[in-house]
């Protein structure tokens, strides 16, 4: 049984989220460090089967107008489970006072974030990275 937690109620340890990285080919770069002072921040939720990390997702807000949906990731050998839908509902519960709630995904995945009540837009995403 696969039991969805915020960082605050059950601690993710910052190595499993690296595999769980790791999983989807993402951020290579990540360390540790990194990885446990963003958990630090924010409201970050954890799928946990027993002591396994299976699912992740995590926002950046302001607690108030604004919070970004990032890293939502679901363990290869886990999806098609409803593990992201419920990480997403349960997201969304969090976020329920906030204004705007924004994610960028890419155009394959806007019909699974169109099930969590979210809509493209005609912005562009512009990044500046270090
Ligand atoms: C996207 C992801 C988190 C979905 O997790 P999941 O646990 O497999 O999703 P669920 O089983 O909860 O599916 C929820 C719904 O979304 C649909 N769905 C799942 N993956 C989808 C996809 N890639 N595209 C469109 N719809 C999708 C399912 O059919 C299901 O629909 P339903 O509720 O009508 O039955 C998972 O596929 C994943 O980790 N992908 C790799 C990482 C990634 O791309 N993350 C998103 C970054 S923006």
């Amino acid at each position: 049984m696969v039991v969805i937690k915020l960082h605050t109620e059950k601690p993710i340890p910052p190595l499993q989220v690296i595999r769980l990285y790791q999983d989807v080919d993402w951020w290579p770069a990540r360390s540790k460090d990194g990885v446990r002072k963003l958990l630090g921040h924010g409201v970050v939720l954890g799928a946990w089967e027993d002591k396994q990390l299976v699912g992740f997702c995590r926002a950046v807000s302001d607690g108030v107008y604004r919070a970004y949906v990032e890293d939502v990731v679901v363990l290869g050998t886990h999806r098609g489970r409803g593990i992201g839908r419920q990480l997403m509902d349960r997201m969304m519960r969090e976020l329920n006072q906030i204004e705007v709630v924004s994610l960028f995904c890419s155009g394959k995945l806007s019909a699974y974030y169109e099930g969590s009540g979210f809509k493209p837009t005609g912005q562009v995403v512009m990044h500046r990275s270090k």
